[in-house]
């Protein structure tokens, strides 16, 4: 279970442990179950290494969850303004109270830089990509609805099918590899590594 860090309000952190822990423990469920699903190399199921999860939130359902209703389907509702005259700082701290006031969400630090990685890429209309689960075998995550996605493992590129904001691959080797995302002619590449999500660097 991932532990939910909350250091920007201790008070806050009593009133949501309830909540959190049933969330820890779905999470828990859910995550065991795909482990269990997703056994990748036929006849070697006792040797399949275990993937490491991360409770299965990424910036995108967590915003489809709590956001959508107000703000629209990847943000759409949201105009040119979003940001505007923000630093990064700011646009974070204002995700991070939209998440409590507004969309009763018990967050984790890493939730919240996550969503607002997710609202700098609405800004700059570019995909945004989540790795929540690795293995030597397998990697899950999240992007956004409409991308093209790619693995790069060495030179071989393969295509990863993304149903709704949901993606998982086969990586057959323990190379380094790369998440390549592709919308409107704009392109986001994301190395491989758990808990990682694309950045927009301005
Ligand atoms: C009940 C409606 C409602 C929900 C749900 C809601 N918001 Fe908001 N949000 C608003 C309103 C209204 C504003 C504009 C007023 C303001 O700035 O406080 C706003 C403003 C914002 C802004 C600033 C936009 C800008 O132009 O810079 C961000 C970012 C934001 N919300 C993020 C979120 C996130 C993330 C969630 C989900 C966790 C969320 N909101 C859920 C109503 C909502």
């Amino acid at each position: 279970m991932q532990p939910v860090s909350f250091t920007e309000s201790a008070t806050r952190v009593q009133r949501s442990n309830l909540k959190s822990a049933a969330w820890g423990m779905t999470c828990a469920a859910l995550a065991f179950s795909f482990v269990g699903m997703s056994v990748p190399v036929k006849g070697q199921q006792n040797a399949a290494p275990r993937m490491e999860v991360l409770p299965l939130r990424g910036a995108i359902s967590l915003y489809d969850k709590a956001c959508i209703r107000c703000h629209g389907p990847g943000g759409s509702f949201y105009g040119s303004e979003l940001g505007k005259g923000k630093t990064p700082e700011q646009l974070r701290k204002m995700v991070w109270e939209m998440c409590i006031a507004q969309g009763g969400l018990t967050v984790s630090q890493r939730e919240v830089d996550a969503m607002t990685a997710y609202h700098r890429s609405i800004m700059h209309s570019e995909p945004y990509v989540e790795i929540l689960g690795t293995s030597p075998t397998e990697v899950i995550g999240e992007a956004t609805p409409g991308s093209a996605l790619q693995l790069q493992i060495g030179t071989k590129v393969i295509p990863v099918t993304l149903t709704e904001n949901r993606w998982h691959a086969a990586i057959e080797t323990t190379k380094a590899a790369t998440i390549i995302a592709t919308r409107n002619g704009k392109t986001t590449r994301l190395p491989i590594a758990l808990g990682k999500f694309t950045l927009h660097q301005q």
